[in-house]
């Protein structure tokens, strides 16, 4: 295989599981449940690749415009995953972190979400986010609230606001900007992801549903990223 030049952070909009049920006549619930177990492989060859951050995209504050079915169904799977996958995450030294407002969560996701990140919170493998009741737009908002009350409270100076200083009252204030987001589905939009945190970020967009989406095209997505030049704004040498 080719040299890859793995990226630190790969960003990933997981979209598709309802087209691909329904490309089989199966209910969007089931492409959910799917989705999962593609989700399972793409962090294990994450973590066999030496990349030390994937963020996933797997519900959106937007996504609350979905029927109470699925919308429950999506957390029943959710809470099933994180309870059958929680110990091989723990020996294989991932650490997650859950990245918006998943306090708004049925109860029982809440709970399982704040066992995985209690009982990994030392690992030092893999750092494993999953973007949950996450809008980009809605963080940003949520910064600049913030900014303002330790403004009034004397915390924060205003000339003392920079990038660097609204990045930290950022959800993601601790994970360095991806450097590589993957979209699914053939879709090509953000839709409320990682707006700030992606300005430079490297593009690929796969064709494939989400379920589809083996580890292989994952090696195949970082492929295109390894050809990919990054300039950020200044001029290639060489
Ligand atoms: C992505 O798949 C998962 C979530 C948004 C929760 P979709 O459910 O959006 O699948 P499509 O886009 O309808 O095929
Ligand atoms: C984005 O997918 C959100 C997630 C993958 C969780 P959507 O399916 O919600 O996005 P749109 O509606 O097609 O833009
Ligand atoms: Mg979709």
């Amino acid at each position: 295989m080719e040299f890859l030049k793995v990226p630190d952070h790969v960003a990933i909009v997981m979209d598709g599981n309802g087209r691909w049920a329904k490309m089989r006549n199966l209910p969007r619930l089931s492409g959910h449940n799917a989705g999962m177990k593609a989700l399972k492989e793409i962090v294990k060859r994450s973590s066999a690749l030496g990349i030390k951050h994937l963020t996933v995209y797997a519900f959106s504050t937007e996504n609350w415009k979905r029927s109470g079915e699925e919308v429950g169904g999506i957390f029943k799977i959710l809470v099933y995953y994180v309870d059958k996958e929680l110990s091989e995450l723990h020996e294989n030294n991932v650490k997650v972190s859950v990245l918006g407002n998943y306090r708004k969560l049925p109860e029982e996701a809440v709970k399982k979400l704040e066992e995985a990140l209690e009982k990994t919170k030392d690992n030092t493998g893999l750092q494993f986010h999953i973007a949950l009741n996450y809008g980009s737009r809605g963080e940003i908002l949520n910064a600049v609230r913030s900014m303002a009350s330790d403004i009034t409270s004397g915390k924060l100076k205003q000339e003392q606001i920079t990038e660097e200083i609204l990045s930290r009252y950022l959800y993601t204030r601790d994970i360095p900007d991806p450097d590589l987001v993957i979209r699914t589905s053939g879709e090509k939009r953000l839709s409320n992801f990682l707006l700030w945190q992606s300005a430079y970020s490297e593009f690929v967009f796969s064709d494939a549903y989400w379920p589809d989406f083996t580890p292989e095209r994952l090696e195949e997505a970082i492929g295109e990223y390894s050809k990919r030049v990054r300039r950020f704004g200044g001029i290639n040498e060489g």
